[in-house]
């Protein structure tokens, strides 16, 4: 369970941190408050006491608190500082360092990520001072929610409202920006391959763990090109999505896209043969057997990884059986830098299921994910592949 200590300064927002904290209870935080003076003439320690299942800090070397859970201890125990409300004056004081209540104090002690929420009147969030304040904690790796524009309470409108609390909830689960300006191309889906203009070889693959990688890798800053097979999916925000059909299509999509990249990971599907020939007109049916006549097609991603200046390649193996043995083989067989195995055809997992767990092997190690669901598992893989990415490109 994670640890979010809580800091709540003096501005009319503060009554919104009583939902802030419900909602981080709810998201299985563990929550610790801490309030200036100022902000307990707008909400009181009781209301956050209740909601949070803690006693609220408020003072600096007060010998009860320190016996209790003293302003060290309250550093160390913060996996996360969010600040919500943060006041300008608040803004101003962590900019300085000044250290002269408990919250402020707490401010220069943490290790851990901190995050504010500014609330402020509008014209106090666009004068020089806090914009140079902001620009400086930003600096410092201090991370910003928000403001929002709107009506304030003041009856201005403008910047400076505080973000809702759902949208703080939402920007703590926001991922490490580890993709941060990284190029990545992205095979999803099925390919479909046509035997005559109604019929056609495919497979199961719903595209959901391609889609899964895409997304999160998206909010790992990375820019992100998805080449994807017919899918019923929404495209992901802020994705290049190309559509392809067959293989063919997707092979000179990728060779297409693929300058410049720096990781590429081949979630798809793709077919290993295709019809040697595509009827023009729906072929009938005659006699009691038929066989159909199959050329193999390009394999994608070990062509991707025979470029002189390939991108660190990850695939994917499918496989019913002997999951290790034919990763390994397809690892070194198709010059891959990572394979991510799955098993497929079983009662969980795979094709077109909500979840999956993976066997990732590379040259020198391998490691598994447990059954999860495919947008945490593409996380897990994503820090993964970044490690690997970064061990292998400063050796
Ligand atoms: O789409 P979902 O329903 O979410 O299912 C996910 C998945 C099971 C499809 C996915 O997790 C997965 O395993 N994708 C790879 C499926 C596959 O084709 O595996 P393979 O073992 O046949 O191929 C090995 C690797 O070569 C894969 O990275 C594949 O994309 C690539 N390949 C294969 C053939 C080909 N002609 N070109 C390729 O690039």
């Amino acid at each position: 369970m994670k640890h979010v200590l809580l800091g709540i300064t003096g501005g009319i927002a503060a009554y919104k941190a009583a939902e802030l904290v419900r909602l981080l209870r709810q998201q299985n935080y563990d929550v610790r408050v801490v309030m200036t003076d100022s902000a307990m003439k707008f909400i009181t320690p009781l209301t956050l006491q209740a909601l949070s299942g803690h006693a609220v800090h408020s003072k600096l070397l007060d010998a009860s608190e320190e016996n209790a859970m003293g302003h060290i201890n309250l550093a160390r125990w913060a996996d996360i500082l969010l600040i919500a409300p943060a006041t300008a004056n608040c803004i101003a004081k962590f900019t300085h360092g000044l250290a002269d209540d408990l919250l402020s104090t707490l401010f220069l002690v943490v290790q851990c990520p901190i995050y504010i929420a500014p609330a402020m009147n509008q014209s106090m969030w666009h004068n020089l001072a806090t914009q140079d304040n902001i620009a400086q904690l930003s600096q410092r790796g201090v991370s910003l929610i928000g403001p929002e524009s709107g009506s304030q309470a003041c009856g201005e409108t403008g910047l400076g409202r505080m973000s809702e609390p759902c949208d703080i909830v939402a920007a703590l689960h926001a991922p490490e920006q580890i993709l941060l300006n990284k190029k990545l191309l992205i095979t999803a889906g099925p390919t479909r391959e046509p035997l005559d203009p109604v019929r056609y070889i495919s497979n199961r693959s719903s595209g959901k763990m391609g889609y899964a990688l895409a997304e999160q890798a998206e909010k790992m800053g990375a820019e992100v090109t998805l080449i994807s097979g017919p899918v019923t999916l929404p495209q992901p925000k802020n994705v290049h999505v190309i559509m392809v059909e067959t293989a063919a299509e997707m092979y000179s999509s990728v060779m297409q896209h693929v300058a410049l990249q720096d990781m590429m990971i081949a979630a798809a599907a793709v077919a290993d043969y295709t019809p040697a020939v595509v009827q023009s007109d729906k072929i009938k049916k005659q006699g009691d057997e038929s066989t159909l006549a199959l050329q193999k097609t390009q394999d994608i991603i070990a062509c991707v990884a025979s470029l002189a200046n390939k991108p660190f390649t990850v695939g994917f193996a499918a496989e019913t059986k002997n999951l290790e043995h034919y990763a390994q083989d397809k690892l070194q067989r198709k010059n891959l830098d990572i394979i991510a195995a799955n098993l497929v055809g079983q009662a969980e997992g795979g094709f077109d299921s909500a979840v999956n767990a993976l066997q990732v092997y590379w040259r020198d190690g391998n490691t598994n994910f447990p059954m999860t669901n495919k947008n945490e598992l593409a996380s897990q893989l994503l820090a993964l592949i970044s490690e690997r990415y970064h061990a292998k490109n400063s050796a």
